[in-house]
């Protein structure tokens, strides 16, 4: 798997409090140039800090408001917004980075500490290259894999994940489905921000919830957070498909021997642990690790290739008739 990143630059966005309309459009120029010049740079790479491009123009825009700051300027929400754009950034290049709330305090922290040393007069360059670029570069090494990491030593530049949102019919398709045999309770885990099969089912009249970190429309039917903190009550689904979501970033974990791999197995439990007597978990790629410890006598699990020949390939797990979970019981 290809695996990349990128170095959204210093953005300090708390410009809003002080500056006239033509100053602001100056400066968001500047931003995004400054975005622009190292929007691919590798900061994992050894040297990293050293070697990215910081523009003139940049450091001289960020001189002249640190010059005309007010001394009681709150940098706050600036450092909020800031540290959204830079998450924003390390997720379109590698999706498979998990971030909870802990790491937005954590990068926000960062930005703040970078804005206040330039506006305590500091130069710029050197917060930059000294403290900035260094302390995102150790937050990120610790969200990749250590084998991923150390793929990335030499790389200057970075590719992109492929990582896109299908339509309804191409994801019945890969998972096996036919909509007219959906009913009961429907969950979508990953659904995507525009929850695609989830509104398609909605208007078939099916009882669907979508979940997705990245969703943000405001619906009843759609649940804008992470699989992992949804609530996964006991025996509350007749149907829980994930296409190309919750599967792809255990597989992810599993393959790069990541961090999160024991998460990943307890939630896949979880969700196994959701499904009523006779539902199932559709979704794809295929976990066969862990569908290889299911007991046979629980659950029933079906494989099959999807696309054009390249292995990969989508399951069912079923939870057999003949049984029932306790509260609490581990699963895999
Ligand atoms: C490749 S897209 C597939 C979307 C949709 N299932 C489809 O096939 O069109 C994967 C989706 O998983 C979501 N996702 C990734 N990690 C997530 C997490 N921890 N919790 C909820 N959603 C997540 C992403 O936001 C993205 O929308």
């Amino acid at each position: 798997m290809v695996v990349a990143l990128t170095v959204p630059v210093f953005s300090l966005m708390w410009y809003h409090a002080t500056t006239t309309m033509s100053q602001r459009t100056g400066w968001t120029q500047s931003v995004s140039r400054q975005l622009a010049r190292n929007g691919r740079a590798n900061l994992l790479r050894d040297g990293a800090p050293d070697d990215l491009e910081i523009g003139g123009e940049f450091v001289d825009a960020l001189n002249r408001f640190a010059a005309t700051a007010p001394d009681d300027l709150d940098i706050r929400e600036a450092s909020a917004d800031a540290a959204r754009r830079f998450l924003s950034a390390v997720l379109a290049i590698n999706p498979y980075v998990e971030l909870d709330a802990s790491d937005r305090r954590r990068v926000q922290a960062v930005y703040r500490d970078s804005a206040e040393r330039i506006l305590a007069g500091e130069p710029v360059d050197r917060v930059l290259r000294s403290a900035h670029y260094p302390a995102l570069r150790t937050w990120l090494a610790a969200k990749y894999p250590d084998s991923v990491r150390i793929g990335l030593q030499d790389r200057y530049v970075l590719g992109q994940i492929t990582y896109a949102e299908y339509p309804p019919h191409l994801q019945l398709r890969v998972l096996g489905l036919d909509s007219r045999r959906i009913a009961g309770r429907v969950l979508d885990l990953g659904c995507g921000r525009d929850a695609a099969l989830v509104r398609y089912l909605a208007e078939a009249g099916v009882e669907a919830v979508g979940v997705d970190r990245s969703l943000d429309r405001q619906e009843d039917f759609l649940v804008p957070t992470s699989w992992f903190d949804y609530p996964l009550e006991p025996d509350a689904f007749d149907l829980i498909v994930s296409h190309l979501a919750f599967s792809s970033h255990a597989l992810y974990q599993l393959n790069t021997d990541g961090p999160e791999c024991d998460r990943y197995l307890a939630r896949y439990g979880d969700i196994l642990g959701a499904l009523r007597v006779g539902a199932s978990f559709v979704y794809a790629p295929s976990l066969p690790q862990w569908e290889e410890r299911l007991s046979a006598a629980r659950f029933t699990v079906e494989r099959w290739a999807v696309g054009s020949g390249d292995g990969t390939t989508a399951s069912a797990v079923v939870r057999s008739a003949a049984t029932s979970s306790e509260p609490g019981e581990q699963i895999v």
